[in-house]
């Protein structure tokens, strides 16, 4: 098989940041993609209706010209947010989700949720209206080993989140552990699970072994093998509840080669063929639609993408950095070589 025709796939978590750097995330998020979940951790973070209208203002100032990429805007979940401002962000119509961020968990997430407990009736309107709570399922207290956030996090909150909320729908955000694979395939439909390239193609000896390799570290951070192959294991399996979100998060080259570096893999320059060569490895290049292109939608309640794109083998070389703002970004993979190409 040297082909692949693909409905057009989306993105159902990315990170678009703001101002000068759309210059550079918008179009790499277009390039292949239909639509894209926009996470909302700016400073300040998208807390309600008008800045997710703004912001995304300022993102389609920046699609490439002839695109029919559309941006999804979702808004950040605070201490402060109230069922009012659900239902203003439901009768929007174009804001699709609800991002929990623990307090501290990662990237600008300082004005996240303190309390879990103290969002019951936010959850309660978010159920009732039908609006998806996308997850970042990670304790943050310093007891924790952070190896251990996601696995503790299902334990101490998702379990009983879950069953108090029977028919919220909620996205495990960027999953990566056995603990998270097995949450999702067993519990109901209302809960599915995204995951990322850089957890299917990496584990943590990767990022360890002979050297810190900064570019690979990001939140939640990789784990050992077995967690990797979990992961592979449902997201090829052909199951609707898992699909593909990128967690594409540039940071300057600089902030990432530092004595305190930032967490984040950019990979919208390639990231259709990120996942190809997942699925390729694992002989299942048969079910890289249904986790790139259908279970999201899905999931969403949106219609497939009318168009397809179209794969094709070709060894190419990925490039070693990428301009962005005033310096660049080293993106996930640079300088290796993946066999599928997108045909653009
Ligand atoms: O590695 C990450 N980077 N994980 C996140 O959850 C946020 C993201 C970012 O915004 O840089
Ligand atoms: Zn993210």
């Amino acid at each position: 098989m040297d082909k692949i025709t693909l409905i057009q796939p989306d993105d159902w978590h990315l990170h678009l940041r703001d101002e000068q750097a759309l210059k550079t995330t918008v179009p790499a998020a277009a390039r292949g993609f239909g639509r894209g979940i926009v996470m909302p951790n700016l400073t300040p973070p998208v807390t309600n209706v008008n800045r997710a209208r703004d912001y995304r203002e300022r993102i389609l100032a920046q699609r490439p010209g002839g695109s029919d990429w559309q941006p999804l805007m979702v808004l950040y979940l605070t201490d402060n947010t109230t069922p009012d401002d659900i239902i203003a962000a439901a009768n929007s119509g174009f804001i699709y989700g609800c991002k929990y961020y623990p307090a501290g968990a990662t990237t600008n997430s300082d004005s996240g949720v303190t309390n879990l407990n103290n969002m019951d009736a936010v959850f309660e309107t978010m159920q009732e209206v039908g609006m998806v709570l996308q997850m970042h399922g990670e304790v943050t207290t310093s007891d924790i080993d952070i190896f251990d956030r996601e696995a503790v996090f299902i334990e101490r909150h998702l379990r009983s989140l879950v069953a108090k909320f029977p028919r919220l729908k909620m996205v495990m955000e960027h999953i990566t552990t056995e603990q998270g694979a097995d949450f999702v395939m067993s519990t109901g439909d209302n809960v599915a699970a995204s995951i990322t390239p850089q957890h299917l193609l990496h584990n943590r000896n990767d990022m360890l072994v002979g050297g810190i390799r900064p570019h690979l570290f990001c939140l939640p951070i990789l784990k050992r093998d077995i967690h990797q192959q979990a992961l592979i294991s449902i997201a090829t399996s052909g199951s609707h509840k898992v699909f593909l979100g990128t967690d594409s998060a540039p940071h300057a080259q600089g902030d990432k080669e530092s004595a305190c570096g930032c967490a984040g893999c950019f990979s919208h320059h390639a990231a259709i063929e990120l996942y190809a060569e997942v699925f390729e490895r694992a002989g299942s290049l048969d079910k890289l639609e249904a986790f790139a292109s259908t279970n999201g939608p899905d999931f969403y309640g949106l219609p497939h993408n009318p168009v397809t794109i179209e794969l094709k083998k070709q060894a190419w070389r990925l490039p070693d950095s990428i301009p962005f703002e005033d310096t660049q970004v080293i993106p996930l993979g640079a300088g290796t070589t993946l066999n599928w190409k997108l045909v653009e």
